[in-house]
């Protein structure tokens, strides 16, 4: 693990998050420092000083030595960052201001770029706006204007369940506790599937609910030996082009049935993780040995694997949101 990144921690007002990331791997860790910890921190680094800062579980600690600074943290394993890097990262970060606000997660806010603007025209678009100039922002662009703007209703809290708060705080998990997943959970995340939208509204998909031991150890071999997949509830997802009744060419309507079976497996991600538990997408499949295995014609897309994470981890970080969109105008 290389210590890559510092940015703004998404789920509080203050502190930040350190990033560490494996090369070439679809894997992160992230230290998450609370305002006092990241101002102890930043103090150090600052004075080009050696010093320890002791995290809020009063247990954990960053040490920070003149080459290497050591993040010894309860239950995990330790991390290092090279003292310069870790010192250019922060104190670049400390230079950006992170004025105090209230945590509202809308579209802008799920991964929120910070860097310093270089450029006088982009500057004057942080400063705090009223009414007319947030008309004249709408009018510049669209893209603009979801980049730059403001809460509507800032001191109003989002609850644990709301949509965009799930949004943004999933993140997937690869090891599950061995916990059982209540049955009612299970209901609400199948039920979940049950709202997507399909094609036409055929529902051109069909789910396995896969409970049998030997069937989920055979799954596993099906998705190139994914140890993973043999977890606490295993939902298969299956193309039925059949059943979407439009008349269309075939090769549209298998087009529409992939797609009514993935948004439905979406429904059921987001719907596991408002419910306190987290999953895997599985895509890489053998559709054939699935279909075997599942006594089924029908193509599967994709599995997802459900369950209780072993260990609660933050979202992964994204490219910036301006990268993500081209607008048209
Ligand atoms: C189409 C698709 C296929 C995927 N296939 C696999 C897979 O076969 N095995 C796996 O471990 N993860 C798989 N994933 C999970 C992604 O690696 C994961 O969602 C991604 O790294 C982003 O992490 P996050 O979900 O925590 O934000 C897949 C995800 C998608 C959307």
């Amino acid at each position: 693990m290389k210590f890559t990144k510092v940015e703004p921690p998404y789920t509080s007002k203050h502190g930040c998050r350190l990033v560490w990331e494996e090369a070439g791997q679809d894997d992160t860790d992230t230290v998450i420092l609370n305002k006092d910890e990241f101002d102890s921190l930043t103090e150090i680094l600052q004075n080009d000083s050696t010093g320890t800062v002791v995290l809020e579980d009063q247990t954990s600690t960053i040490l920070v030595n003149s080459d290497v600074t050591q993040f010894s943290l309860q239950n995990h394993k330790l991390l290092e960052a090279d003292t310069f890097e870790l010192q250019k990262r922060v104190l670049e970060y400390a230079k950006i201001p992170h004025e105090p606000q209230y945590v509202h997660i809308s579209s802008k806010q799920f991964y929120p770029s910070v860097w310093i603007r270089e450029d006088e025209e982009e500057k004057k678009d942080v400063q705090p706006r009223n009414g007319n100039a947030k008309r004249q922002a709408a009018r510049r662009s669209l893209l603009h204007a979801i980049l730059h703007s403001e809460p509507e209703k800032p001191d109003q809290p989002l609850s644990e369940s709301d949509v965009f708060r799930i949004f943004a705080t999933r993140r997937s998990t690869r090891k599950f506790a061995k916990t059982k997943v209540e049955d009612w959970k299970v209901d609400k995340v199948l039920a979940a599937a049950d709202t997507a939208p399909t094609a036409g509204n055929f529902q051109g998909l069909k789910i396995f609910y896969v409970k049998n031991c030997r069937t989920k150890e055979a799954l596993v071999e099906a998705a190139n030996k994914q140890s993973y997949v043999n977890a606490p509830v295993v939902l298969v997802f299956c193309m039925d082009p059949s059943r979407v009744r439009l008349k269309f060419p075939a090769d549209i309507l298998e087009k529409f049935s992939i797609q009514d079976a993935t948004l439905a497996a979406s429904h059921a991600l987001i719907a596991a993780s408002g419910l306190g538990l987290s999953s895997i997408w599985i895509g890489m499949i053998d559709e054939e040995k699935i279909k075997s295995i599942l006594g089924t014609d029908l193509r599967p897309s994709s599995s997802l694997c459900i369950g209780y994470p072993d260990k609660k981890k933050p979202p992964k970080s994204r490219r910036r949101l301006k990268e993500l969109i081209e607008v048209i105008e």
